[in-house]
This record gives C-alpha cells, structure tokens and sequence, in this order.
C-alpha cells in the first residue's frame, strides 16, 4: 500500500509553510512541534525564530495564524503564551487518516519503507560451544531479535551474524578426550533434543577438565591437539565440528522455546573468520597499526590506561602465536565491509564489553577498514538483576540456566491464564500455549521496555502482572479488542468521520496514526524500548476509551460502526508492534 503521512506531518508541513510566508528569512525553519496537553500539539520554535529576526514573538505568531491553510486538518489554531501556537486538528481529519492506515492487506498501517536503505550487520544471539547458554545470553539475543525486525520493517537490508564462541584453546581438550573416549557422545535414540545433547556435551566438558587438571599426560595432549585445530588437521577438524553440531542442536531449541527464528547460514562463529586472521595480523603490522611488544602483536591508545598508569594495549596475536578474541572481531569487520558491504555495524553485546569494542573499532579505524561512511556501534545492555540488586544468580551463587527460567516464566503465566479463565472456556491445550506466549512475551517485554544500556531486576511477579508496564497488559488489550468484535454481530468496523468525537477518542486515534513515527524513532535510534513505550501508550489510552466510551451500545448504529473502526485500528497497532518486539499476540485470553 502507499505509504499514509501522518497528522503530525500533515500539520508541520503547513505550520512550516506559513511560517516561511510570514518570515521569508526562515525558509525551512522547523516550527518545533510537539504532542500537548493544552491542545493536540504546540509549536515552540517561533519564540528563538522571532529573536533572531529581531521580530516581537506573538506578532510573529499571529502572522502564521493568519497564513496557516487549515483545510480539513486543523480546527483551531490560536497564538498562546509568549508566542506559541496551540493547535487543534479536526475530528474528521482524525478517523479519515486511521482510515487509510488501516486500509491494507500488508499489515504495514501505511508506515513508509526508507527511501535509500542500506545495509546493516546485526551481530547478536552469539552463545558459546560447548557450554550452556545462561541469563546473559537472553539480553543479546531479545534486543537483537527486535531490532532486526524493526530495521527490516524500515526497508533496511539487515545481514544477521551469530557471532558465536566456538573456536579456542578449550577445544584441544574436548577433542582429546573425546578421542579417548569415543562412545561418551553416543545417542540411545536418533532423536536427541538440544536440551539433552547439551547436557551430554555438558557432562563430556566437565570429565575433559577433570582429566586435563589432574593427568599431566593428557594436558600434554591436548594443548598437542589445539595446534592440529588451527592447522585444519581434517580428524581434529571433524571432532571439532561434532561440538559445534551438538551445540547449535541446543541453541535451536533455546532460540525456539525464545520463540525466535534463528537460521544457520547466519551464524558465522569465530572459527568462520580463521582464514583471516594471519592476514589481518599482517596488515595491522605491515601498516604500523599494530606493534610487536614482548612478542605479542598489540595496538596501544593514549587514553586506554591501566590502574598502575600503563597503556592497556589490544593484544591482536598473543606472543605464544594464538590468535584471541580482538583478531577474530578484527576479520569480521573486514568481511562485513568489503564482503558485505555494510554501511552500519551494530554489536548487541554486554556493556561489560565496551573497552574491547571501542579498541577494535578505533583499530579499524587506523587500519582503514572502517571509513567515514561505515557506522560501527555496540548497542551495548546492562545486567540482569536479581530481586536483590544483585547479578542474577542461583541462591548457590551459581549463574542461572537460561531453559529454567524461561521455564519457569511460562508455568507462572500459564497460571496467571488458568486463573483468569474463570469460566472454563479454554481447553488445557489453549491454556498451554497461552501460557507460553504469556510468559515468553513477558520476559522478553521486560527486557525491551527497559533502555538497553539500563540493568534491570528480573522479577516474574511483576512480569506477569496484569497491571502496569507489561506485556500482559497489552495482551489482555488485543484479547478484549477481539472479543469485542466477535460480539458485535452485525456490526462491522466502519470509519465514518463525519462523526462528532469524544475527548477519549480523539486521543487514542491520534496515538494511533503516530505509529510510523514510534517505529522510525525505535528503528533509526536501535531503542525498542521506545516502542514499546509508544505501544503501552496505546493500551492506557484504549482502555480509558474503553472505559468512557460503549462501543456495541453507543447511540447510533455509525457510532457503533465507527467505534468498532476505532478498536479495530488499536488492534492492528498493537499486533504489528509487538510482533515488531517479538511478542505474540493471542486472539483470547
Ligand atoms: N560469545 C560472546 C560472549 O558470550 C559474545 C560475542 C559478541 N560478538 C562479537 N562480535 N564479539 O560473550
């Protein structure tokens, strides 16, 4: 469908075009608009425009009020203060708007693709071989997840990349001992799932380190083993890739409980760039980027200083010959640029990992591989809290597996379903798969309604909360919108904007033509949280229309009609919004 401008386009664009007629000098002066309390928006820019000008602010004000070509748009504008303008847009202007926003197939409520896209690396959902993803894995991949989807919502071209741990001196020890003892991966039964090889593969890392700590002998033959590793000895190469398949048979499963498509092309792990990395070495080297120093190739910046006052460099190669994590981030960055021609780089991963980020991009940088044009940013969250402030951990202090407390956020919402079905008319099935939805969708909410860079405290009870900031919240919205049109018999939504609106309606309807602008603030920032504040927006707003408002006994058969209309939009919004988030949306509850 065509893209629908917005009313707050709408209006801007002929505020602006007044205001130039009035001061021919501000030719494409921004108004300034903002949403109001006192009208439907306020224009604040004139009062700086009028000082510059050396005009008197209310004079100049009332000189736009003048010129301004209201047409059915605007109702009201008025010169209000020291030289603002309030401005008021009709009712008719409102539901013909959402009218043409909702008139499409494509589910796209007339939010515009980017006239020239560009490419964009998403790197996120990166797990590590071998070991079992806990809390701090989820962070990456439901931020990473989100903002994929609104980029690609935008029309940019989005390469996701699945920078997985999977290559390193821990992988000596797993093939050697598993050389040694063959039958430790063997299956009972082909169908294995990931949570069951993950725990063999588990088991298999934890006797390896057993061996490796108290045998001097296997020790010898393990570090003998990472050597074939990296020279692609092709059995060593075999065992290795044994690991990772086991490995990402689990990750799938996680990905899939996370309800997350996940897919294999894209995930590149570290051992995907080891063809570059002696490469990568030599041009730092050649160029003078990087220095030898006690025989370890590093990169050095002024201001990176340990606590003894010492530059802290970025080891590049170590001085044994191993290359380490910075090579291996160092070599994707020239894959993504050269190869995939990105223009923006974007890293969801741990605020914890800032230092390392920073020296590899301003590495980059020196070496060339990053120019003016390419935009390297780690999208950078904090940490998962527990009730008490703390890190979230086990009351054993150990780190939590990221299965059990999605389990365990599934069997609370799917309780917090069962309650609320008080008369019965769900089967334990439909119960099941609320559940998961509801509780999926509440981890993820909490996640993404909070800025990235923020910790927060990860607390179920609150979560799955039907009051306040949740996801619940507005899934309990969508459900009673369904449940409404499945009442209304005859009655079909229908715009009719030739109807007088209530205060409530008015509010909601301009919320909800405000969509593209939510999501293109949310996209062009990398800040779901944004969205979802837009979207929780609409809920509160619904429901105090709800709550002001009948819809099926309203006093006329248009009323009616237009209400459903109304309802009807607001669903549509917040389907497509959570969907933008990663959350569903079930049509009861
Ligand atoms: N695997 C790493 C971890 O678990 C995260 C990788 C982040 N991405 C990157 N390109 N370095 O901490």
């Amino acid at each position: 469908m065509a893209p629908v401008t917005s009313l707050t386009a709408s209006v801007h664009q002929r505020l602006a075009t007044a205001l130039s007629a009035a001061l021919p000098e501000a030719a494409d002066a921004d108004p300034l608009l903002r949403r109001s309390d006192r009208a439907d928006y306020q224009a604040n820019g004139i009062l700086a425009l009028a000082k510059k000008a050396k005009a008197n602010p209310r004079e100049l004000a009332g000189q736009v009020v003048e010129r301004v070509d209201s047409g059915e748009l605007i109702k009201d504008v008025e010169v209000s203060g020291p030289g603002f303008l309030n401005i008021t847009v009709t009712d008719r202007a409102i539901i013909a708007n959402l009218a043409a926003r909702t008139d499409d197939t494509d589910g796209r409520l007339g939010v515009p693709h980017a006239a020239n896209p560009g490419t964009t690396v998403v790197d996120y959902a990166q797990p590590n071989v071998a070991k079992e993803m806990h809390v701090g894995h989820l962070r990456s991949a439901v931020i990473g997840d989100s903002v994929v989807q609104l980029l690609e919502f935008t029309g940019e071209n989005v390469v996701r990349r699945h920078h997985i741990g999977d290559w390193g001196t821990q992988f000596g020890m797993l093939i050697q001992y598993l050389d040694e003892h063959p039958h430790e991966l063997d299956h009972k039964s082909e169908q294995v799932t990931g949570e069951e090889a993950m725990s063999n593969l588990d088991r298999l890392y934890k006797a390896a380190r057993r061996l490796f700590d108290s045998d001097e002998e296997f020790k010898g033959r393990a570090r003998r083993r990472v050597v074939d590793l990296q020279a692609g000895e092709p059995h060593t190469l075999a065992a290795w890739q044994k690991f990772v398949d086991e490995s990402k048979i689990y990750f799938f499963s996680v990905f899939d409980k996370l309800d997350m498509e996940i897919s294999d092309p894209d995930i590149v792990g570290e051992s995907g760039y080891n063809d570059m990395l002696a490469e990568t070495c030599r041009l730092l080297e050649e160029s003078g980027v990087a220095v030898r120093s006690e025989g370890a190739l590093c990169v050095f910046f002024d201001d990176v200083k340990g606590p003894d006052g010492k530059p802290v460099p970025l080891i590049v190669q170590k001085s044994d010959g191993g290359y380490g994590y910075a090579a291996t981030d160092l070599s994707a960055i020239r894959d993504r640029v050269f190869a995939l021609k990105a223009n923006s780089l974007i890293y969801v991963v741990d605020a914890r990992q800032a230092l390392h980020f920073k020296m590899v991009f301003e590495t980059a940088r020196r070496a060339g591989w990053l120019g003016d044009d390419v935009h390297a940013h780690q999208l950078a969250f904090g940490t998962v809290l527990g009730k008490d402030g703390k890190p979230f951990k086990t009351r054993e202090g150990e780190t939590i597996r990221l299965v059990d407390l999605l389990d365990e956020a599934i069997d609370r919402a799917t309780a917090v379903v069962r309650e609320k079905d008080t008369q019965h008319r769900l089967s334990d099935e439909e119960i099941a798969e609320r559940g998961t939805q509801v509780g999926i969708g509440a981890v993820k909410y909490a996640d993404l309604s909070t800025s990235a860079n923020r910790d927060y405290k990860f607390d179920l009870d609150q979560m799955v909360s039907l009051n306040g900031d949740t996801s619940v919240y507005l899934q309990y919205a969508y459900a009673r919108i369904q449940s409404i049109l499945r009442k209304s018999g005859e009655a079909r939504p229908a715009a009719h904007p030739e109807l007088d609106l209530h205060e409530a309606e008015r509010a909601l309807g301009l919320h909800a033509d405000a969509f593209a602008e939510a999501v293109a603030e949310a996209a062009g920032e990398y800040a779901p949280h944004k969205l979802a504040a837009y979207l929780y927006q609409l809920a509160s707003l619904y429901t105090t229309f709800y709550d002001k408002c009948p819809v099926l006994k309203a006093e006329t058969p248009e009323q009616v009609e237009n209400r459903l209309f109304l309802c009807d939009a607001t669903a549509r919004t917040l389907h497509q919004g959570m969907a933008l988030l990663g959350i569903r949306t079930p049509e009861r509850l």
